[in-house]
């Protein structure tokens, strides 16, 4: 038997961020007064924008620091070098990382342009850098209209590890804005597996928007299936939503 993890319906995703990243704050310090690093799963996309830019806002105030933070990133685009500007290590930069204090050795995200022959390797190596930080204390997710977690397209089993990934025409649909035309998103990504995300001690996933509202439906209160990988957060024992009011309409 499973237990949908709650779901938290805000009025807006402002009061949603500032609530999360409060939340997030004392779980940093706890952990910190025990004397390790506080690691963090990340994510990109429009989703955690407003979230990442509260977390700016904290660090100016003087109330949260990352030199004591170690990030893990959920996915990259493969065929996309760090620095072309719609790569994930690029959104990071932009949105969160130049403008925080954490040390450049802390941050890990795939890297698009690893080749075939080492990609396995690559991926492998991820997984280890994971786990030898301890784990991951903290997943921040989005959830796509097919119901991804991380590019965790539908067919993605339950104990998928990290792996070159291929996209959903959906999402590629939903990145082609943003790229200029469909023809420049790439087909294929290196994500974490459904495994390796349910392996994080607390896991937030946010939506916002009514375009939201049919699939967070879905993935916490329909079937627990790798149709929808969102739904294995129904298994997981310390997973919540963060909603607006507009993403959490069909509850
Ligand atoms: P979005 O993407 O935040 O741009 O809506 C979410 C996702 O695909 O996980």
């Amino acid at each position: 038997m499973t237990e949908s993890p709650p779901a938290r319906v805000f009025a807006d995703r402002s009061e949603a961020c500032r609530t999360l990243a409060l939340e997030l704050v004392g779980l940093v310090v706890s952990i910190q007064a025990t004397g390790r690093h506080a690691v963090l799963g990340l994510a990109t996309g429009r989703t955690p924008l407003p979230f990442y830019a509260e977390l700016i806002r904290l660090h100016r105030e003087g109330k949260l620091s990352f030199a004591r933070i170690i990030t893990f990133n959920l996915d990259e685009y493969l065929g996309l070098p760090a620095r072309h500007p719609e790569s994930y290590h690029s959104f990071m930069r932009r949105e969160l990382f130049d403008h925080v204090d954490i040390p450049a050795a802390n941050i890990h995200i795939p890297d698009g342009m690893v080749t075939p022959e080492k990609l396995a390797a690559h991926c492998a190596a991820y997984e280890d850098a994971i786990r030898a930080a301890g784990g991951i204390d903290f997943q921040l997710l989005g959830i796509g209209r097919t119901g991804h977690i991380g590019f965790n397209e539908p067919g993605s089993p339950r104990d998928s590890r990290t792996r070159r990934v291929e996209l959903d025409p959906i999402t590629r649909q939903d990145a082609a804005p943003s790229f200029g035309g469909l023809d420049q998103v790439p087909t294929h990504a290196i994500s974490m597996g459904c495994g390796t995300i349910l392996e994080a001690r607390k896991i937030a996933l946010l939506a916002w928007g009514d375009a939201k509202a049919a699939i967070v439906n879905e993935a916490l209160t329909g079937p627990v299936t790798d149709r929808v990988s969102a739904s294995f957060l129904q298994e997981h024992p310390d997973a919540t939503f963060y909603l607006d009011a507009e993403a959490g309409k069909a509850l």
